[in-house]
């Protein structure tokens, strides 16, 4: 992914922006290509370049597309829908049944537009990946192969895991999900690139929350471990803020496991990248210093949410904090909010979005014994859920 002559070129330009972003010259320098690196177009920073001008284009036009509809066109359809909740004597501030919404908002063009080209947007950036990295199958997967069996930092896959059914459809529209095509880590990673209309090139999101994560109150961070680990990139910010921690990351999906394990090493970290379910993860008692967790529970059923709590609670030592981050709980009520939930469950299918709205997290986290504290702010899209485990 990485390599010198990509390196070089790119090195002044970046210079700056890394260390504005907090990224140390350490990671970048430290990597050397391995010969079995595929990335015919070098990569900037940690992102590598996508295998054509023509795709990178393409992405570049969806990534615009994504930005728009989230500024210009989103500010203008939540307009329109206060305008409409107005109109109709309701207060904009209260949350508002579905059925009352679906008949406020469902015929409105201006907001129907905003979330049809969303979706068309995020729909058209996974099929354009898919197809990319499924023409150069045999090259890419080499690719994966070799990695596997490279280091630092370990890749531990589980062929005869019981993947659990909730975890197997095509979640936000990602084609074949995380668990059913074999690039969901290459699709993932640049279809977020999207999502986050380019503000999480260099994992500036990741890197932001490990430097949030609460500690122990003695200090001591020995293990780490990220539930839902993904492509990896919270686990490698954890890794780059605790040096010297024994790093985990878990999922139940060996595609990204095995992208995220690629990154590692040519991010030169040692970290462990692991096939187990959140649930069960086999992990001896009191066993982490940290757990952390980004936008994994929004995707889980709530019987498996309560679940994980627990098993959390049980792999934590005393004193351990549990840092989970998702969908905030306690966003400011609006009448669009349960439509916009809907939409995202139905058009963007999020299957589980809307259980988890309904779980009460803080109060699951209580009945299993950790001490508790909300952090949400009321207008933060992401919140989180501190939990302590009683020392
Ligand atoms: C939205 S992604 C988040 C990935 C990553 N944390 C990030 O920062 O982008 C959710 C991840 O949770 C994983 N996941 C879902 N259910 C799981 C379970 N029961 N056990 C382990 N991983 C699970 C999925 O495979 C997926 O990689």
């Amino acid at each position: 992914m990485l390599n010198r002559r990509t390196l070089f070129e790119i090195a002044s330009a970046l210079t700056t922006g890394l260390a504005a972003l907090g990224i140390t010259k350490k990671a970048v320098a430290k990597s050397v290509a391995p010969a079995f690196d595929v990335q015919p177009r070098g990569a900037v920073g940690r992102l590598e370049r996508l295998q054509q001008l023509d795709l990178e284009s393409k992405h570049d036009f969806m990534t615009g597309v994504m930005k728009f509809t989230n500024t210009s066109l989103g500010q203008a359809s939540r307009a329109r829908a206060v305008a409409i909740v107005k109109a109709a004597g309701l207060d904009p501030n209260q949350d508002l049944p579905l059925d009352k919404a679906m008949e406020l908002f469902s015929s409105d063009p201006l907001i129907r537009t905003r979330d049809r080209v969303w979706h068309s947007a995020h729909n058209y950036e996974h099929a354009l990946l898919d197809e990319a990295y499924h023409a150069e199958a045999d090259k890419y997967l080499s690719e994966l192969e070799a990695y596997d069996k490279s280091g630092p930092g370990k890749l531990e896959l589980d062929p005869g895991l019981n993947i659990p059914e909730y975890t197997k459809h095509e979640i936000h529209q990602q084609p074949g999900g995380y668990v059913g095509n074999p690039f969901a880590g290459h699709i993932y990673h640049y279809a977020t690139t999207q999502f986050y209309r380019g503000e999480n090139d260099q994992d500036e999101r990741h890197f932001r929350y490990a430097a949030s994560c609460p500690l122990p109150s003695d200090g001591k961070v020995k293990r780490i471990l990220d539930l839902g680990t993904g492509i990896g990139q919270l686990a490698l910010a954890m890794k780059e803020r605790f040096p010297t921690a024994d790093v985990h990351g878990i999922d139940v999906a060996a595609p990204m496991l095995r992208y995220a394990h690629m990154r590692a090493v040519d991010l030169n970290a040692d970290v462990t990248f692991s096939q187990r379910l959140a649930e069960d993860t086999k992990y001896p008692d009191n066993h982490f210093d940290v757990v952390i967790s980004y936008i994994m529970f929004h995707e889980v059923t709530a019987e498996a949410t309560k679940k994980i709590i627990a098993e959390m609670h049980r792999v934590l030592r005393p004193g351990g904090v549990f840092f989970p981050i998702d969908f905030n709980h306690k966003a400011q009520a609006s009448a669009q909010r349960s439509y916009s939930q809907w939409i995202d469950h139905r058009w963007n299918n999020e299957r589980w979005r809307l259980e988890y709205a309904g779980v009460d997290f803080a109060g699951e986290m209580t009945k299993v014994g950790f001490a508790t504290q909300d952090k949400s702010e009321p207008r933060g899209t992401f919140g989180n859920i501190i939990g302590v485990k009683s020392a």
